[in-house]
């Protein structure tokens, strides 16, 4: 059973990655109440004032269209007319309304009702349920998050590695769409995510990217909504070059790993920055998404930021095994390394908090 203390909690109960009522669950009240890494400021450019989007292709679903008003301020909303439900927003545009193609009712870059026609007759219309729902957006630029309607605030989420890497020149990252890729896993989200959380296997799994980092000086760290890793570069390896004052100035840093609940993973290599969005399909299926974002051109394909399509592989091939193993009908659980897998039991805490929910 879990408990909050990793000296005597077992792992999460394996039924929590086959029953699909916790699966529906996460589907309809988790994920729609979090926050997502949607987009960027170069896909999204400033010459266009409306584009859309899809949030968790396959498993959400949920139409979304962003707006860029005359101030430049970056709005989102459901993507759905409130008249019949077609999208309204289909392709990127720099109109200043949003016309919906099925009978031509209009809105306005903040998501109100401008103009339907043939209605003059109806009665007690427009109403306020006219307008577009409109869903939270944050910039940290160039990167664009979005959440249709947040449980906690941007800030408490994204606070830890914002404060952490406030030396980093974020904005000046550029988003690459040729190394950027996305490939399907057949595993459960929450066992690739878990995967994720942990340098146990880097020795045993990574066999590459164990010559480079220093696994006696891995670092753990938890947040409330998420965890950082650090991997430490063995000498005359590729490191970042830590400002002086920056928290972890002295340390070779080969890369910072950091998981933001649910789904999100950003690792910052001195390169630049990776980013894996985790998106679940259904309980057997998940589909990795990258996107890249290159800050030192030169220095992409060294370091622990290097041989990632190896490393994913690798992942790609244990997760699976996991998959297979879960659902073994002698597989109960098991227990935790107190010195390895704190991010682990942190995420199932996490986990098992969500669905009580459903216990009650
Ligand atoms: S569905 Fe949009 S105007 Fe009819
Ligand atoms: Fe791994």
């Amino acid at each position: 059973m879990i408990t909050p203390n990793i000296l005597n909690s077992g792992t999460i109960s394996p039924a929590f990655f086959q029953d699909p009522n916790i699966w529906n669950w996460f589907k309809d009240k988790v994920f729609p109440t979090s926050w997502h890494y949607l987009t960027d400021n170069q896909r999204f450019p400033s010459t266009l004032r409306q584009a859309p989007n899809l949030l968790l292709p396959d498993f959400l679903d949920e139409p979304i269209v962003l707006t860029r008003n005359a101030d430049d301020r970056i709005q989102a909303f459901s993507n759905v007319c409130t008249h019949r439900a077609a999208e309204i927003c289909t392709h990127g545009s720099s109109r200043d309304k949003i016309v919906c193609p099925y009978h031509g009712r209009q809105f306005s870059l903040e998501g109100k009702f401008l103009f339907m026609p043939e209605f003059e007759e109806a009665q007690n219309f427009p109403s306020e349920a006219d307008h577009l729902f409109p869903f939270s957006v944050e910039v940290l630029s160039p990167l664009i998050f979005i959440s249709p309607e947040p449980r906690y605030s941007f800030s408490n989420w994204i606070d830890p590695l914002q404060s952490l890497l406030s030396w980093l020149p974020l904005k000046d990252f550029n988003y690459t769409a040729n190394n950027s890729s996305s490939y399907q896993v057949d595993a459960h989200w929450a066992l690739y995510v878990e995967n994720y959380l942990e340098g146990f296997h880097i020795p045993f799994i990574h066999p590459g990217l164990h010559k480079i980092l220093e696994f006696g000086a891995y670092e753990e760290y938890l947040f409330p909504y998420g965890t950082l890793q650090i991997g430490i570069a063995k000498k005359d390896e590729n490191c970042f070059d830590l400002p002086v004052g920056s928290e972890h100035y002295g340390k070779r840093i080969a890369a910072f790993y950091f998981w933001l609940y649910p789904n999100l993973m950003l690792n910052f290599y001195p390169w630049g920055l990776s980013i894996n969005r985790i998106n679940p399909i259904n309980p057997n299926h998940t589909r990795v998404e990258y996107f890249q974002y290159v800050w030192k051109e030169a220095l992409i394909r060294s370091g622990a930021g290097g041989a990632l399509d190896q490393v994913e592989k690798e992942d790609g091939a244990i997760v699976k095994s996991v998959q297979r193993g879960i659902q073994s009908r002698y597989y109960t659980g098991g227990r935790f390394s107190p010195r390895r897998e704190k991010g682990v039991h942190h995420f199932h805490c996490m986990l098992e908090n969500e669905t009580q929910p459903l216990n009650t």
